[in-house]
């Protein structure tokens, strides 16, 4: 049987996401939003590209969650999303109550799917869509250390003019500026980076991967980021939809893995057929850990804020 994808916003990270989702055959796909019209026109469009991509993915665009019923994936994108000067935290009000709803509709349709959260602030998100669903913690993944890593590797790859196929970067953390990139766990071809680049380069590429969602929105004024953000999830869908067993950084709810209880932060994950499979702890420097326990500190605080 075909796998089905729902994806809950019909924005650019949601839109953008059916087509990688659909234009690699990896599921059908629903596209639900609130607003009259526009998934159903961006789904029928996307359909109507499908002949030409030569893939049978069935699209479909709809506002009722009846034709969501039964998804093995529910991507979560709805919500508003950053203009420039705004945090992602500054997001946290509108997008938990928005995240709420979604997942009460979610939960009744779909019971048994794997819930990605994209939504922003991208931790505590994940946090309400795992409190609200009452899912176990495998199938609630928050999706940003594929997106916070990918633009790493952008960065490396360009400073050091190599493929970015032979770049390999981690980083972990929430997402947001305290994310920690681990330039020691980052290699090209096998060769850890900090051995290929100076420390004042490999400061700044650390920053401007922190920086990266904000660099976007300084573009493009009225949105964030969905290119990247959108291929992210899609690698995470595919990972867990082919049982691939993949090892890519997610947003997790930790339960004393990396001295951290009770909190969704970023870090080494097994995705397969059951969601998360394994959480990969790897040793961390006392400089990594503190910063780890820094941003996992900053989410704690989003957390408290919504009580949650
Ligand atoms: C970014 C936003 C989407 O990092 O969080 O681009």
């Amino acid at each position: 049987m075909r796998k089905k994808v729902t994806i809950v916003g019909g924005g650019n990270v949601g839109a953008t996401a059916a087509h990688w989702i659909a234009s690699k055959e990896l599921a059908d796909v629903v596209l639900i939003d609130i607003v009259e019209g526009m998934p159903q026109g961006k789904g029928l469009d996307l359909l109507e590209a499908m002949p030409i991509e030569k893939r049978d993915s069935y699209v479909l665009g709809t506002n009722d969650y009846k034709d969501t019923a039964n998804s093995d994936i529910v991507v979560i994108t709805a919500g508003i999303a950053r203009k420039p000067g705004m945090s992602r935290d500054d997001l946290l009000n509108t997008n938990t109550k928005i995240v709420r709803e979604v997942v009460e509709n979610v939960i009744v349709h779909s019971p048994n799917s794997i819930l990605i959260v994209v939504s922003n602030p991208l931790d505590a998100m994940a946090q309400v869509a795992y409190k609200v669903s009452k899912f176990s913690r495998n199938r609630v993944i928050g999706m940003a250390g594929v997106l916070d890593s990918a633009r790493f590797r952008t960065f490396i790859a360009q400073e050091l003019k190599v493929s970015v196929e032979n770049v390999t970067a981690f980083v972990l953390g929430g997402h947001g500026d305290t994310m920690v990139p681990l330039p020691r766990y980052s290699t090209v071809a096998g060769i850890p980076i900090t051995e290929l680049l100076p420390k004042d380069r490999l400061d700044a590429i650390v920053q401007r991967t922190r920086d990266g969602g904000a660099e976007i929105v300084k573009y493009l004024k009225t949105g964030s980021a969905y290119y990247a953000p959108s291929a992210a999830t899609a690698e995470m869908v595919e990972a867990i939809l082919k049982d691939k067993k993949k090892i890519l950084p997610c947003a997790i709810y930790l339960e004393g893995e990396y001295g951290i209880n009770g909190l969704f932060v970023g870090v080494p994950c097994k995705l397969g057929a059951n969601g998360l499979e394994q959480i990969i702890q790897i040793k961390l420097t006392p400089e990594e850990q503190a910063a780890l326990q820094k941003s996992a500190d900053s989410v704690a605080e989003l957390i408290k804020v919504i009580g949650i």
